[in-house]
């Protein structure tokens, strides 16, 4: 079953084929970054109307890429939560016209069960065999709208843990790049700058949560606010500055914390249930650190998206639409976008 997946929750604007949920044939990003970047964060307002110039475009570039025209898509599936509601209006209509016109089914996904779903997709080599971990593991779902630790028991079965009490990882990275002008997006930014800079120039504190009732619970609203506000409380003074001073010491050290607090609750979570796989998710899961930090623990088997498949794309909407498709689940053409996440099982230990 070839499956055409469209994305547009936010600054990207996506389109994939993707066969029996699995093999990518084609994967097209077109990324809005150079227009958001002079505001240092995505305007709500230029993400809905690039996606409406630029979608008809992804579109057709995925299928000549895969080598296909509409009448060889069997399925269309996009984003319709959680996200930008007007961007993702725009991708989920196309996505509705299209399977329409050519009477296809069409379903609407929640786009971070499809960054869980992006570890299953597979690229046309000999070399590169899907990787299809058995359920149920640990997914650890890491974006700039969320952080989410979870029980995963099938690719739409999953059980909140744990989740960020305020801001998402992906936001603190962006706000404090944004704030000392390290670059946007900011995750990516802060990761670069931070391979010059001294980690333990400044010993930012881990927060304290709910007096430790709900151990998988993380904060980054507290570690945000010493970054920029309080830097000087946290200056280790006997720290050597790094090669690049001051900025990539910051970065370092920002960056250093905001990976412990996740590793924290995810390694308690890990050792709690006794899942020793992890899967991972969302443009955070592209961090340098998280995964030499998680590649090199012992017992844990952590498995990560190929880059490209961390961010935003459709490859992962087609991969996840796929599933529900062959189960013969399909999506009524009335069905609306939420900005928000909804519907998680929430379990606390
Ligand atoms: O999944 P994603 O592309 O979009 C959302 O669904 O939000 O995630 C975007 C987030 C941004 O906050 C971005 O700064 C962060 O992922 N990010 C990173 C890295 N690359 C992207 N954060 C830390 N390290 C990175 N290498
Ligand atoms: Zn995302």
């Amino acid at each position: 079953m070839k499956v055409l997946g469209i994305e547009s929750s936010c600054d990207e604007c996506a389109a994939a084929v993707v066969e029996d949920g699995v093999l990518v044939l084609s994967n097209v990003v077109a990324t809005q970054i150079p227009f958001h970047a002079a505001y240092n964060g995505v305007v709500p307002e230029i993400a809905s109307r690039k996606h409406i110039e630029w979608i008809y475009g992804v579109v057709k570039e995925a299928l000549d890429r895969a080598g296909l025209s509409p009448g060889d898509i069997d399925g269309v599936a996009a984003s319709s939560r959680p996200g930008l509601l007007g961007a993702l209006l725009v991708g989920l209509n196309f996505a509705k016209g299209f399977a329409w016109a050519r009477g296809l089914p069409f379903i609407a996904v929640n786009h971070m069960l499809a960054h869980l779903y992006a570890c299953r997709l597979k690229i046309p080599a000999p070399d590169s065999p899907p990787v299809l971990p058995p359920y149920p593991f640990l997914g650890l779902l890491v974006s700039g709208g969320h952080s989410i630790i979870c029980r995963v028991d099938g690719f739409d079965d999953i059980t909140v843990l744990g989740a960020t009490i305020d801001d998402a990882v992906g936001e603190a990275f962006d706000k404090v790049s944004k704030y000392y002008g390290f670059g946007y997006p900011g995750g990516a930014a802060i990761d670069k700058l931070a391979r010059e800079g001294n980690p333990d120039a400044f010993s930012f504190p881990l927060p304290k949560l709910h007096k430790g009732q709900h151990p998988y619970d993380m904060s980054y609203s507290g570690l945000k606010t010493a970054v920029i506000n309080q830097l000087e409380q946290f200056r280790n003074p006997q720290a050597a500055p790094g090669a690049a001073g001051e900025g990539a010491d910051i970065a370092a050290s920002f960056q250093k914390t905001a990976i412990e607090i996740l590793l924290r609750g995810l390694l308690r979570a890990a050792a709690d249930t006794g899942l020793n796989t992890i899967v991972a998710g969302g443009g955070v899961a592209a961090n340098s650190l998280l995964r030499s930090r998680l590649a090199s623990r012992e017992g844990l088997r952590c498995i990560f998206p190929p880059p490209e498949f961390c961010g935003d794309n459709g490859a992962m909407v087609a991969g996840i639409g796929c599933q529900y498709l062959e189960r013969g689940e399909t999506s009524p053409f009335t069905i609306t976008a939420s900005a928000r996440v909804g519907g998680f099982k929430r379990k606390y230990p």
